[in-house]
């Protein structure tokens, strides 16, 4: 560490009348090959006997510079050189250049009484400087220091790391954090992986268990976070100047849904070697009747199929059910569903009972089942009848354990739903206390797509809103990446307390979301390198430019070619597939010979009983499942219960 006292002054601060120095802002001269440059962060000594420890200290960060020499205007530069700029070098006498830089203050020390700067020695900072000017000092030492390293300062020829408080990170003084910046060069999804890693190395024992949940939104971009990717010695370096160990996270989990057959998972990580890791997210009937709010969007708030949609979840699924025209139902799945409906429409035309059943009118129940059977149809894979339903592990999260959750492929309504349900059960086994961990990160991408500033009130949109305003207090947190911020909604990312850049689009620059930003700041972030970020967090009064190094795991890219995606498989190799994941002695001929002739519906059910149960013996219990050779006649012949269709809302 160098030691600050050492090195010689690299400029003076300067003020006159016109451009004089106050308590935020300053200027200072340098020689004109300096190290200084924008962002760079300053110290000035002040006057003041440092033995009466009377000294005042100034930070400061670089934001714009000038140079200028004594011409009054540049016509006597043309006049001197007689218009010919090759004789302006020739000029027998060199005029003075002076290159002036302006500094915001970052802190002042002592921090009262506030003063304007002092007229002295300016620095470049060290370590320590940097620390102090940050005012990490707080955060990175003492008992409990909660300090997340998030990359290096780099400039004036000195490196320095800089870090976040987690309190403020991830609650509870404050939380969430967003990304923005143009595509491929602002690395939003890259700088989100390396501080996951960081933040699971570095989370204070004392703030307890994190975990994080990602939702996977754009191909395989997310897919291969457990396998070591690429990196350059300048990356390693920086690792160890950071103390971030470069490793791929230890503990991912997969999951994501199947495709319409119900059997090959709808997800770009299916590559033999690794699908085996991919838990299939699979929900029924009772999972989708408790996120009502997702069949009926805003455009249509309806109290009355609200109404009904409860006495579906509370009266009739899972129970016996006398329909009140003679018939008894247990309703379980879809299907089982569609069976009621029929009884319900056919029993009032045949009975002549007029439009209402049990205080509900037919209307209501119809659009409810036109919502529910398009959920069926749109989702099918996600949303099923075969079976038990398989979920992520709430109540059982593991320490700095990743979930993902793959919804690339998704359809949006299917998008709205996983987003509902993970979202609404994570809040409520965190309210709880019982989700196996005290803060999840949530990780959306794409929140230009999701959050929208303009557009409909979607679910998801909602939940983010949610997660973006009452989050912190449950540990709940929110790290959001888009291209533009500005198109985002204004609560989601004026909530987030520590925002980042990469990157950034001139014309998003523009907006007057940026006019707070000086024009140089504005054009270093308009031509910033990869793998450079500018940082607000609350304990810095100033935007901070970091450095970081490559996320240590194999980017979707790589991923999708070194693990091609595997071809669907037919529906019986699919079914062996799954089978051998549960249990590793299970034989595949003898599966197929099993589910030869059956009906694939049975065979999907059997499936998921046999996953859900997680016995020793996985052919043996699939076999129980799968029952007698001739698979018994369903209640009713199929054709009698068509396929749950879509059917266009009647009007009201
Ligand atoms: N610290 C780094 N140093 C150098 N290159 C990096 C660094 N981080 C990421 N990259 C590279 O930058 C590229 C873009 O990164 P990334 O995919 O994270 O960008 P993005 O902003 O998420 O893009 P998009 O908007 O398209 O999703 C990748 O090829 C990645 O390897
Ligand atoms: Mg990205």
């Amino acid at each position: 560490m160098i030691d600050r006292r050492d090195p010689p002054p690299i400029g003076r601060v300067v003020a006159t009348e016109q451009k004089p120095a106050t308590p935020h802002q300053f200027h200072f001269w340098t020689a004109n090959e300096t190290s200084i440059g924008i962002g760079a962060i300053v110290r000035v000594e002040g006057a003041g006997n440092r033995e009466q420890g009377a000294g005042r200290v100034v930070y400061g960060v670089v934001t714009d510079g000038f140079a200028y020499s004594d011409l009054a205007t540049p016509l006597h530069d043309v006049v001197g050189a007689e218009g010919d700029p090759a004789k302006a070098a020739d000029s027998p006498t060199v005029r003075q250049e002076i290159r002036l830089w302006t500094a915001a203050v970052l802190r002042q020390k002592p921090e009262e009484p506030l003063q304007p700067v002092p007229l002295r020695e300016v620095h470049v900072a060290s370590d320590v400087d940097v620390a102090q000017a940050l005012r990490m000092d707080a955060y990175l030492g003492g008992a409990q220091p909660t300090a997340i390293p998030v990359g290096l300062y780099t400039s004036g020829g000195l490196e320095a790391p800089v870090y976040l408080d987690a309190d403020f990170l991830l609650g509870p003084e404050a939380a969430h954090l967003n990304i923005s910046g143009v595509s491929g060069l602002a690395t939003k999804t890259s700088a989100v992986e390396f501080l996951l890693g960081s933040i699971f190395q570095h989370f204070p024992i004392h703030k307890g268990r994190i975990a994080a949940v990602c939702f996977n939104v754009k191909g395989p971009d997310l897919c291969f976070l457990d396998q070591p990717g690429a990196l350059e010695d300048e990356d390693r370096r920086r690792y160890e100047r950071l103390a971030v160990r470069a490793q791929p996270f230890e503990r991912v989990r997969y999951y994501a849904p199947f495709k319409a057959d119900g059997v090959n998972l709808n997800t770009l990580r299916t590559h033999p070697e690794l699908v085996g890791d991919v838990e299939p997210l699979v929900w029924g009937l009772r999972e989708v009747l408790d996120y009502a709010e997702v069949l009926l969007n805003r455009d249509d708030i309806d109290a009355k199929a609200d109404a009904f949609i409860d006495f579906l979840s509370d009266r009739v699924v899972d129970k016996e059910f006398d329909d009140g025209f003679g018939g008894t139902h247990r309703v379980v799945t879809f299907a089982d569903l569609e069976r009621l409906f029929r009884s319900i429409f056919d029993g009032l035309e045949l009975a002549a009972r007029g439009d209402t059943w049990r205080t509900h009118h037919i209307a209501t129940i119809r659009k409810v089942r036109n919502r529910l059977s398009n959920i069926s149809t749109r989702c099918k894979g996600l949303v099923t009848d075969d079976g038990p339903s398989n979920d992520l592990p709430w109540g059982r999260f593991e320490d700095r354990a990743v979930y993902v959750v793959d919804v690339a492929n998704v359809d949006p309504l299917g998008q709205d739903l996983v987003f509902a349900r993970a979202v609404s059960k994570l809040r409520e086994h965190l309210e709880r206390r019982d989700l196996g961990v005290d803060a999840v990160v949530v990780f959306v991408d794409e929140l230009n797509k999701y959050a929208p500033g303009d557009g409909p009130e979607t679910y998801v949109k909602k939940m983010l809103l949610d997660i973006s305003e009452r989050g912190r207090y449950l540990g709940l947190v929110l790290f959001g990446a888009e291209q533009f911020r500005s198109q985002v909604h204004r609560r989601v990312v004026g909530n987030a307390g520590t925002t980042v850049f990469g990157r950034m689009d001139s014309d998003e620059l523009a907006t007057p979301g940026y006019q707070v930003l000086s024009p140089a700041t504005k054009i270093k972030l308009a031509t910033l390198p990869i793998g450079e970020l500018m940082v607000r967090h609350p304990h810095f009064t100033q935007p901070i430019f970091v450095r970081f190094p490559r996320p240590a795991v194999l980017r979707g890219r790589d991923g999708v070619e070194r693990f091609p995606p595997a071809a669907d498989l037919p529906f019986d190799d699919a079914v062996v597939r799954q089978l051998v994941k549960l249990d590793r002695r299970v034989r595949p001929n003898l599966v197929k010979d099993l589910i030869a002739d059956r009906r694939e519906e049975d065979v999907r059910r059997a499936l998921a009983h046999t996953r859900q149960a997680r016995s020793q013996d996985a052919l043996a219990h699939f076999t129980k499942q799968l029952g007698g050779r001739v698979a018994a006649a369903p209640a009713l012949p199929r054709e009698s219960v068509p396929p749950l269709t879509p059917i266009s809302d009647e009007p009201y």
